[in-house]
């Protein structure tokens, strides 16, 4: 796929996983009010929401119709069966999700994780319409083995260094974030050629509202993917117009 200035690809990319955070009032409550604020950013971004399984399907319906997608934080590789505790891609279809974070950090460093498994889940999401955020770390093991050029067009990358996310952590300077998001940009090339250019990069890692303008400004950072910073609202909302105003790479 070849992003075109002003399609839908090309918008830049806003998104924040809650992590294991928020009950389902306030999961709603959030949901509301951002859809409230969405006509500041909706139609000029691609921006996402990442709640916990039970929530997903109470935010996708308030957050859909305001043109912010839902999605999940993990998803199982097999379309269903005998896997306990487990949430199958067209399961998360049925609830209102288009998008799945897979191989997240906290996920690789706790839930044993592997690229493995990554590459497992990726392919199964695509295989069920799902458009797949792949995160990867300072290794760059991109987990995209086995996807052909068509394939793509579901993919994001976001580019989370470990040491960057989370309490106490620091972000990446938007130079070492460019830099590595151009050496990504540039791994994926050599994977699948010139379609690999075209694959939306996200960084992600303690991004803050002061942060994120010089962050976006960035010209291989075509969004940003955030915890902590948009857990709120306003943040949610201030970041977003900040990708709104600053953000898209134009190539
Ligand atoms: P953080 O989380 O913004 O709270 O550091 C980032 C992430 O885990 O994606």
């Amino acid at each position: 796929m070849t992003a075109i200035p002003g399609d839908e690809m090309s918008k830049p990319w806003i998104g924040t996983s809650w992590k294991m955070t928020k009950r389902l009032s306030e999961a709603v409550a959030y949901a509301e009010a951002l859809a409230g604020l969405a006509a500041h950013f909706a139609h000029l971004t691609n921006s996402f929401v990442l709640p916990a399984f039970p929530l997903i399907e109470s935010v996708a319906r308030v957050l859909r119709p305001a043109g912010v997608s839902v999605g999940a934080q993990n998803v199982h590789w097999m379309p269903s069966g005998a896997f306990t505790g487990e949430v199958s891609a067209p399961m998360l279809i049925d609830v209102g999700a288009s998008i799945v974070a897979i191989g997240h950090a906290e996920r690789r460093a706790m839930f044993g994780e592997t690229d493995q498994t990554v590459r497992d889940k990726v392919g199964a999401a695509l295989a069920s319409g799902l458009r797949t955020l792949v995160c990867v770390g300072e290794s760059v093991k991109i987990a995209l083995g086995g996807l052909t050029v068509t394939d793509l067009a579901g993919v994001l990358v976001a580019y989370e260094p470990v040491w960057a996310i989370g309490e106490g952590s620091t972000p990446a300077t938007p130079a070492q974030a460019n830099d590595m998001h151009g050496q990504i940009r540039a791994a994926i090339a050599h994977l699948f050629g010139g379609a690999g250019t075209a694959v939306p990069l996200l960084y992600g890692g303690s991004v803050t509202r002061d942060g994120a303008p010089a962050l976006i400004a960035q010209d291989q950072i075509d969004g940003l993917f955030v915890g902590r910073a948009a857990w709120t609202v306003e943040g949610f909302a201030a970041i977003a117009r900040t990708v709104a105003e600053t953000g898209g790479r134009v190539s």
